[in-house]
């Protein structure tokens, strides 16, 4: 069993896992009523992606502690541009990254080892994440953020769709 404070660091990772999905399903929401589909779809794989992170939070926590489910946070809804867009999702993921590598901390302090077990796949998908973000962003300082750059943008981030791993829901 997890203890009652790294049950409950990981029911806080579970909600902001949520919370993160609803804030790229608000984004998929925003780029669509703009027109820009390809992006809508990037961020409509991401959400998934979150929501894939969820799962597997909340099975480990039925396996080794309680769920607790809180309210959600309400997400941002609109946005100046396509750039600033990005720049908040590499800014939340760098958050994301921040939560998790506490939480492996807080697994060390306490000898948690199956959580910090745990938690690794998240430390490698966090690098990840974040590189990805930061090369969409200098695509578009590139190619622009109006115009044929972002046409050229809009059409790539379509191609992404979302693959759940093998072990997603585990
Ligand atoms: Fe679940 Fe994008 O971190």
């Amino acid at each position: 069993m997890a203890s009652d404070k790294m049950n409950k660091a990981l029911n806080a990772q579970l909600n902001f896992e949520y919370y993160s999905a609803y804030v790229y399903l608000a984004m998929a929401a925003h780029a669509d009523n703009i027109g820009l589909k390809g992006i809508s779809s990037w961020f409509d794989a991401q959400y998934q992606e979150e929501m894939m992170h969820a799962t597997k939070f909340l099975h480990y926590i039925m396996d080794r502690g309680v769920v607790e489910l809180e309210t959600i946070e309400k997400p941002r809804k609109e946005y100046k541009d396509v750039l600033e867009m990005f720049e908040v999702t590499l800014e939340h993921e760098q958050e994301v990254t921040a939560k998790i590598n506490d939480l492996a901390t807080l697994a060390i302090e306490e000898k948690d080892h199956a959580t910090n077990s745990f938690l690794q796949w998240f430390i490698n998908e966090q690098v990840e994440e974040e590189a990805t973000v930061k090369e969409i962003l200098d695509k578009l300082k590139l190619a622009g953020t109006t115009g044929p750059g972002l046409f050229m943008v809009n059409n790539e981030l379509g191609a992404r769709t979302f693959a759940p791993p093998a072990d997603a829901t585990e």
